[in-house]
């Protein structure tokens, strides 16, 4: 660390980093705008001015910008200098010479950095009294709100927009004095990453639309550390709720996962949780019903000792136990595919087995060569296509070292590197939204897929068995070979086993780290909980083993055919459906329990990367909604301690998954930690049409979270910040005083245990199994699946935002057969539907591909072999 004196200060500062960084890092506060830590310094705003001195003895010194200067051993620098002061007034009046002033109707209001760094500044009068410029805003479709006449124009949306997150549709405009941050003309945000902007510019010009529809002021809501549902990465979020309204979803920083950015599935599918079709009250036999009798018929149907349970990978660990316990290890069964559960147990083993380690989001921004088998990451685990974006930089980053520009000063940066990009390769059987920044790519049906990596891993170790020659295949295998931090990346989207393998083989002959995607929440939970196949609660229903079939939050028509499905809930006597929202199997339910969804229960979820990491309830669930695990669990667990305890007891892989957060006795000095800012105003007020006493707020016996503004003003452990905030700080960007070193890991260390580390470094055996080549067949196609990010998730399609953006079905193909858009019969594994067609050069001959996850396409397993014909 370097010394640098501050106000004559000694401060320890990293070398490596700029004074900005340096300053906010020891706690100073020195007001900025455009310089962000994921996107370093250009010195655009001039808002972080200090004064720097040559040495002690200099009392002149010269104004610079801290955030373009380095924090070098033994720099003298002054914040509170008055020219510095001045400068720095002088500054923010500059830049807030055009801005409405709009605070008490802007959306960002009470957590603004503007308003923030205003007040920091000492900015309290305006003395411009002319016309202020101003500009037609844009409709930027249903999540993001523009607001321009806000802007200060510290250009952080577009480098975030395009150089970080790889957009090209917002751009800034200008002309003379008029400068314009939006896109060319009105239309949707193509980015996938588009929501990020709303914590990134530090004004209101970009705020998040859904909010807007039900705005609450951010210290008029009550937040919970949550953990996103909409896919298998496991991205941290701060839920905020008002009046039993989930308002919005807030990017809760971990460093380790998805650090300060999520994608717009995570951010803006929250809404299915105020749909209003969610079901409030336990309904048996079509009739509204109490809790306490629909309990009471749960349990008459489980003293038969003929019930089983359909477990669900997007359920929590707990209720997934709860479930298990509930009907007993030998009757609970995995509520995944038989495919897809033995898919994942495949993936789980090998990454036990090692010696390849399942590296972080973060880790993966630090690999140097990337080699992705069989997915679409975009579409599939989108936060992690951000990561491999970034990834690309890291070797030519080298070549910038080498002619010592610092790393923070981007656009000595992007200078130095130009287009340059490293080694990154994907091989799919379609073309992917990462491609533009690939090195090369290669479309193949899965089982070439499978060959092709066979023929790379043989590339870098001759022990490895070979499948044929490709000409790429030696070109990825040395771009890995030279790499200091190679990574593959593979995973369940091809359905292949042998893509798997492949994948395996090329980790384990490269020495790289090795990634596997995973379809759902808690997908890798669901795993390890195990219970039997889906087909064989199938047959035990079918063959009168079971008289009653306990499905949780699980629609199964997304699981297996239709027909098949039909056919067991119809053989069923009694059926039991646990779930937040109506889908085909709720239909069947004789008796329905509403579950709460995230917002409205604890529980734990492990990620793909193997991360257990907690959720907690922002708010009190109203009417009778419950937590599933709370329907479904003996009267002895009286919490989420006990359920816990139980898990660790008859699951002791799990017995790690306690420490994914303090328990529900934890507490700071005496208190527990408060879900409202201390601001909260209103809530006196709340209830006094009713009663003009204050009501006492809920209990929460689950977590050491309390429903009120009372509590620790301390910083909590990571897994428990319900919102970021300190003095001076109320926007997003307070978190950084919550880290050890601004940009890096929370103190007291970021939430989350990982379960699995490898077992062995070295010395596993290759696999040796190549399946053939793909040979087209006449007459039919090779239906693979196609995942939409938005579309494919089951919850966020029941959120107005993201259906109104969601993929339309569809199925793609390479051939003069057809035209595109045309309407077409796809038929396969006894089902059949019509779907229009789109021509997709880009896709294989003899392959199509079929969007998944939207009706009709459900339930079918891919890939697959069906015919696709024009209606008769
Ligand atoms: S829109 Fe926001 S982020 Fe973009 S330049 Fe203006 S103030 Fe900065
Ligand atoms: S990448 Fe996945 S976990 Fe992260 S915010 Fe998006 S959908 Fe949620
Ligand atoms: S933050 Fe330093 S010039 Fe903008």
């Amino acid at each position: 660390m370097a010394i640098v004196y501050v106000d004559n200060k000694p401060c320890e500062m990293n070398p490596e980093e700029n004074l900005l960084h340096g300053c906010l890092s020891n706690g100073f506060k020195l007001p900025y705008f455009c310089w962000h830590p994921a996107l370093g310094s250009v010195g655009a705003c001039r808002q972080c001015a200090v004064k720097q001195f040559k040495d002690a003895n200099d009392s002149l010194g010269r104004i610079v910008m801290s955030c373009m200067t380095p924090a070098a051993e033994g720099t003298r620098i002054s914040i509170a200098d008055p020219e510095a002061v001045a400068f720095r007034a002088g500054v923010i009046e500059g830049l807030m010479l055009n801005h409405p002033h709009d605070c008490p109707v802007c959306d960002e209001g009470g957590e603004c950095h503007l308003q923030d760094m205003t007040v920091m500044t000492g900015h309290s009068y305006r003395h411009y009294e002319f016309d202020k410029r101003t500009f037609r805003n844009q409709d930027l479709g249903p999540l993001v709100n523009h607001e321009m006449n806000r802007c200060i124009q510290c250009y952080r949306c577009v480098r975030y927009y395009r150089d970080y997150a790889g957009g090209n549709d917002l751009n800034a405009f200008a002309s003379r004095d008029q400068v314009f941050f939006g896109r060319s003309e009105d239309g949707v945000l193509e980015n996938e990453f588009s929501g990020n902007l709303v914590e990134i510019c530090p004004t209101g010009v970009f705020t998040d639309k859904t909010l807007k529809h039900h705005y609450a002021r951010k210290w008029d809501q009550q937040f919970a550390p949550s953990v996103c549902v909409h896919c298998a990465l496991g991205c941290n979020t701060d839920a905020g709720e008002r009046y039993g309204t989930v308002r919005r979803i807030v990017n809760r920083y971990n460093h380790e996962v998805n650090g300060y950015f999520i994608c717009d599935r995570g951010r803006f599918g929250y809404e299915f949780v105020n749909n209003e079709r969610r079901f409030r009250q336990p309904v048996l036999k079509g009739q509204p019903t109490s809790a306490a009798s629909a309990r009471r018929y749960l349990d008459e149907k489980i003293a038969g000792g003929r019930a089983i349970g359909i477990g669900s990978p997007r359920a929590s660990l707990e209720s997934n136990f709860a479930l298990r316990t509930l009907v007993g290890p030998d009757h609970f069964y995995s509520g995944m595919a038989d495919y897809e559960a033995k898919l994942v147990r495949f993936m789980l083993e090998i990454l036990r087995r090692g010696p390849m380690r399942t590296p972080t989001l973060h880790e993966i921004e630090e690999c140097d060569a990337v080699f992705i088998l069989g997915e679409d990451l975009m579409n599939v685990a989108p936060r992690m296509a951000l990561s491999v974006r970034q990834s690309v930089r890291q070797q030519p980053m080298e070549a910038v070292k080498k002619l010592k520009v610092p790393l923070w000063l981007d656009h000595g940066v992007r200078d130095a590197m130009q287009d340059a990009k490293g080694p990154l390769y994907i091989a799919t059987s379609c073309r992917t939204r990462l491609d533009d920044v690939a090195t090369a790519t290669f479309h193949a049906a899965p089982d070439d897929l499978a060959r092709f990596g066979f023929a790379v891993a043989h590339a870098l170790d001759s022990r490895a068995p070979a499948s044929q020659d490709w000409p790429l295949g030696g070109e990825i295998a040395r771009a890995l070979k030279a790499a200091k931090k190679p990574l593959v990346i593979s995973g369940a989207s091809c359905a292949s086993e042998a893509v798997i393998q492949a994948a395996a083989n090329v980790a384990m002959a490269a020495h790289a780290a090795l990634s596997f995607t995973a379809p759902e929440c808690n997908t890798v939970g669901a795993a390890l909980i195990g219970g039997n196949s889906l087909s064989a609660a199938f047959q035990a229903v079918r063959e009168g083993d079971a008289d009653t079939v306990i499905i949780l939050e699980n629609d199964l028509y997304r699981r297996a055919p239709r027909a098949e499905v039909d056919s067991v809930l119809k053989a069923a006597p009694h059926i039991i459906v646990l779930d937040h929202l109506p889908n085909p199997t709720t239909e069947k339910a004789e008796l329905l329990l509403p579950a709460g969804t995230f917002a409205e229960s604890d529980g734990t979820f492990i990620s793909s990367e193997g991360r257990a990491q907690r959720f907690f309830q922002v708010c009190e669930p109203q009417n009778e909604v419950l937590a599933s695990w709370r329907w479904l669990k003996p009267d002895h667990w009286r919490n989420l301690d006990d359920v816990l305890a139980a898990m660790a007891e008859a699951l002791p892989e799990l017995a790690v998954v306690r420490d994914a957060a303090p328990s529900s006795k934890f507490r700071i000095a005496g208190a527990k930690i408060p879900r409202s800012p201390h601001r909260e105003s209103g809530r006196t007020a709340v209830l006094v049409n009713i009663d003009v006493s204050e009501p006492k707020t809920p209990d929460d016996p689950d977590s050491a979270l309390s429903f009120s503004m009372e509590g620790t003003p301390e910083q909590p452990p990571a897994a428990l910040i319900p919102f970021f905030w300190s003095p001076s700080w109320n926007s997003i960007q307070a978190v950084n005083t919550y880290q050890k070193e601004v940009g890096g890991p929370l103190r007291g260390g970021d939430a989350g245990v990982r379960l699995f580390e490898p077992a062995a470094m070295n010395g596993q055996p290759y696999f040796t199994a190549i399946a053939p080549a793909f040979q087209p067949r006449e007459g039919e196609w090779l239906l693979v699946p196609m995942y939409h990010i938005f579309g494919s998730d089951e919850l966020s399609l029941s959120a107005p935002g993201i259906r109104e953006l969601a993929a339309k079905p569809h199925v793609a193909v390479n051939s003069d057969d057809f035209a595109e858009g045309t309407e077409v019969e796809v038929s396969c594994g006894g089902d059949t539907f019509q779907l229009p067609v789109r021509i997709r050069p880009d896709i294989p001959h003899g392959v199509a591909a079929l969007s998944v996850g939207l009706s009709p396409v459900n339930g079918i397993t891919l890939p697959a072999w069906g015919k696709i014909e024009r209606p008769k």
